[in-house]
């Protein structure tokens, strides 16, 4: 009714009370005034002009209301209190506003509500390799590690991949200078743990290979795989389609089905393509080679192929993670975009 007032409207009963307009006018700037106190002394000096007890325009306002006859003392009292409290509240408001950035400045601010931090957690890959860790220890399999900046010798030479083969090819890998390059299998850690230790051996390795591929949503120039490498007195390929069948079952599933496909490695004789169906359906998917170790792999490494065999197989890791939770693209794996990764 008050804003009627002030708009100009002459239809409500208080608005031919004289001093409505002013009382109004004096909330407006009384407000601004506190608003726009920039320091201390400005919020006193705004607390004289308009709250002092003396020659406030408060007081100087109350004093008028002395003189209004009874009925239009008690409409205009009302908004008068009202008044009031508001220029003391924004009295108080602007105290408060200058003590805030002190307290900021000094360090916490202990007046804001508390936030709960958000808790990181190990990336899709991370978990996946973990787990593999894990399923493999169970097998008895331990852990070892290769370098990435790897000798020719170990990536191709000691596993049985002559000079000129193909898989040697410049576009197919990164050489560096001085004979060296990045590996483009976990196949060297097979030599690497070989030429360190007789048999029997059963270990696995895990980690990053490099080639150089066009990235797309199945390809990347660097990957991860985990290799597995099993030597002792006679191990055979029913001892590599088991130990690879229970993985496949402990990581993936139960419904999981395993194929063997016949292929061609240097260092692997037999030589197979490891394939993987889920859920009883149509497709299956490739998902790394395996092989009965060759003997000249063994001859490389000064182990007698007469007298142990040795199952290897090497399977890409990213494509077990992105099976087991229905990532479609390989990239999101490694552009590490926290909404993407706060899902696993
Ligand atoms: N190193 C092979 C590859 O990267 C996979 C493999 C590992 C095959 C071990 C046989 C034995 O394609």
């Amino acid at each position: 009714m008050v804003r009627e007032t002030e708009m100009g409207s002459a239809t409500g009963p208080d608005a031919r009370i004289d001093g409505l307009g002013e009382l109004d006018a004096l909330e407006a700037a009384g407000r601004a005034a506190f608003a726009a106190a920039a320091d201390a002394a400005a919020v006193e000096a705004a607390r004289v002009e308009y709250l002092g007890q003396k020659h406030g325009k408060l007081r100087a306002a109350q004093e008028r209301l002395k003189q209004l006859p009874a009925e239009a003392r008690r409409v205009y009292g009302q908004r008068f209190n009202a008044v009031r409290e508001a220029l003391e509240a924004a009295h108080r408001a602007a105290r408060e506003r200058l003590e805030r950035p002190a307290r900021a400045e000094a360090g916490v601010d202990v007046t804001l509500p508390g936030r709960r931090p958000r808790l990181g957690h190990l990336h899709p890959l991370t978990q996946t390799a973990n787990e593999l860790i894990d399923v493999f220890g169970r097998f008895g399999f331990s852990v070892a590690r290769g370098p990435e900046v790897e000798d020719v010798f170990h990536n191709f030479e000691a596993l049985n991949i002559p000079p000129a083969h193909p898989a040697r090819d410049p576009l197919d890998n990164f050489y560096l200078p001085g004979g060296r390059m990045l590996r483009s299998q976990t196949s060297t850690v097979q030599i690497r743990v070989m030429e360190s230790q007789p048999p029997p051996v059963r270990v696995i390795a895990i980690g990053r290979v490099y080639r150089p591929d066009a990235v797309d949503a199945t390809h990347s120039f660097m990957f991860h795989q985990i290799e597995g490498l099993m030597v002792d007195r006679g191990v055979t390929m029913a001892d590599l389609k088991t130990v690879l069948r229970l993985f496949a079952e402990s990581y993936l599933g139960r419904d999981v089905k395993i194929r063997f496909r016949p292929s061609f490695f240097p260092f692997t004789e037999p030589s197979v393509e490891v394939d993987m169906q889920w859920h009883g359906g149509e497709r299956w998917v490739e998902m790394g080679g395996a092989g009965m170790v060759d003997p000249n792999v063994f001859r490389a490494v000064g182990y007698d192929p007469e007298e142990v065999t040795g199952f290897a197989f090497g399977l890409g890791i990213e494509r077990l993670c992105m099976r087991r939770h229905g990532i479609d693209d390989i990239r999101l794996l490694y552009q590490n975009d926290a909404r993407f990764l706060a899902q696993f």
